[in-house]
């Protein structure tokens, strides 16, 4: 029995909602193993438009139990926006459709309260969060000072744990020159949610388990992308979490084994938000026209993305670093009537040629890519589904980029609606 991982193998953005919900109808569970509501998972069902942030895309189609695993950080306020959004829409999620590791740490007000001082106290120098409280509440957790969502049925236990988290926030506030925080108003703020988040509160990794006994198809769902991990990304400006493939083990409570098949998500172009280095920008008419086209404003911050020409030596390091055993490219009609296309195939830095991407920040941000032209294609890309609907030279297209980053094409996406879809092979087959 297959069981998938999807991955952002670029910045994030790359349209990991779509493909999740496409590979979700035929998974019975779907794991959100990493990150938090700082993701935004766009998917359009029979033209309705689902924006899932904490919550696994799975949500949406009905019968599956999506999981929040422990290696996610949970705003349990922002989840239950999202779920009262989601029942506008039709979406009714209950306890037995929705579990919540117990483990899972919870971000607080405080969290994004230090996240957006933080980057203000930085200026220029900020890494363009979204201002979720992510990083903060990260740290707690790695500080051993996080309440956890189990935590929530312990109400005796609380006031003690609370004095603990905030021994070290109010130190920082104080820092800050902030007001300080109060115990009891934590605490209160606690018990009112408890009993909205209690009931999801499950034993993840024995429920993956039975699942995987009981010969379920489980999809663990990635959220940013290889380039914003915390230890493969590009450091410092990166997210708080690993969002590799590896995580998918260790953020639901899974051993290695899990996993048959990664797949890595890529766009046909290069986006980033926030700050950074970023190889491959375009700041021209090309690059604007890029982000016109492809709508590429952030879900959940609505920042433009900054846009480039697509980055082989990247997506090819994603694929080594996540073990990707197939990509699935998106958004291709973006670049529908461009004259030519260009793939950065290597960089050079002082004077030196690099088929890899640094870790040095200094040396990510002087690297000068080396570009391979490529003929582009009048006829439209947009809604094709078989290979024969494409130009010669989108297809020609393809195939350099995987012999570039020596990992072949599973889907290809060619609209956000989910049937414009070119499959070339199922990753649950594996
Ligand atoms: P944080 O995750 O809010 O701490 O933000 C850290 C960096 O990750 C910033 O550059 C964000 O723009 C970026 N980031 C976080 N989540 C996403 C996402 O879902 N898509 C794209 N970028 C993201």
């Amino acid at each position: 029995m297959a069981n998938v991982a999807v991955v952002g193998a670029q910045w994030g953005d790359e349209g990991k909602g779509k493909i999740v919900d496409w590979l979700s109808e035929r998974a019975e569970v779907v794991v959100r193993f990493q990150g938090g509501h700082n993701a935004g998972h766009t998917l359009v069902i029979d033209g309705v438009t689902y924006k899932c942030r904490a919550l696994p895309s799975g949500v949406v189609r009905k019968g599956k139990l999506s999981i929040i695993g422990n290696g996610v950080v949970l705003d349990p306020w922002a989840l239950m926006e999202e779920l009262r959004e989601l029942e506008a829409l039709g979406v009714k999620l209950t306890p037995e459709s929705l579990q919540i590791a117990e483990n899972t740490p919870l971000i607080l007000p405080v969290h994004s309260n230090l996240d957006q001082a933080r980057e203000k106290a930085l200026g220029n120098a900020k890494i363009g969060t979204t201002g979720r409280g992510i990083g903060p509440a990260y740290e707690d957790k790695v500080g051993r000072r996080a309440i956890r969502a189990g935590d929530l049925a312990e109400p005796a236990l609380l006031p003690e744990k609370v004095d603990k988290l905030l021994l070290h926030h109010n130190a920082l506030l104080r820092g800050f020159g902030q007001p300080e925080v109060k115990r009891d108003d934590v605490v209160k703020q606690l018990l009112d949610i408890a009993p909205k988040i209690t009931p999801y509160v499950g034993v993840v990794w024995r429920t993956l388990d039975q699942a995987r006994k009981a010969g379920k198809r489980i999809l663990y769902e990635g959220a940013q992308g290889m380039l914003l991990d915390i230890d493969h990304g590009t450091y410092p400006y990166v997210t708080s979490s690993n969002t590799v493939a590896g995580q998918a083990a260790a953020g639901s409570g899974q051993g290695p084994g899990a996993i048959n098949y990664v797949l890595g998500i890529s766009k046909a172009y290069t986006t980033r938000v926030g700050s950074g280095p970023f190889p491959t920008e375009l700041h021209d008419d090309i690059g604007k026209g890029i982000g016109e086209r492809g709508r590429e404003f952030g879900t959940v911050t609505g920042r433009p993305r900054r846009c480039g020409w697509f980055d082989a030596v990247l997506v090819r390091q994603s694929a080594k670093v996540n073990g990707l055993h197939g990509i699935a490219l998106t958004k291709m009609d973006v670049l529908d009537g461009l004259d030519e296309l260009k793939v950065c195939v290597g960089y050079t830095l002082d004077g030196e040629s690099l088929d890899y991407f640094p870790a040095s920040a200094d040396k990510q941000a002087r690297v000068v890519p080396i570009y391979e032209t490529m003929e582009g294609w009048k006829d439209s890309t947009r809604g094709a589904r078989s290979w024969a609907d494409l130009p010669a030279t989108a297809v020609k297209y393809v195939r350099r980029i995987e012999e570039l980053i020596e990992t072949p094409v599973a889907l290809l996406s060619t609209s956000p609606e989910r049937m414009d879809t070119i499959l070339v092979h199922d990753p649950f087959a594996d």
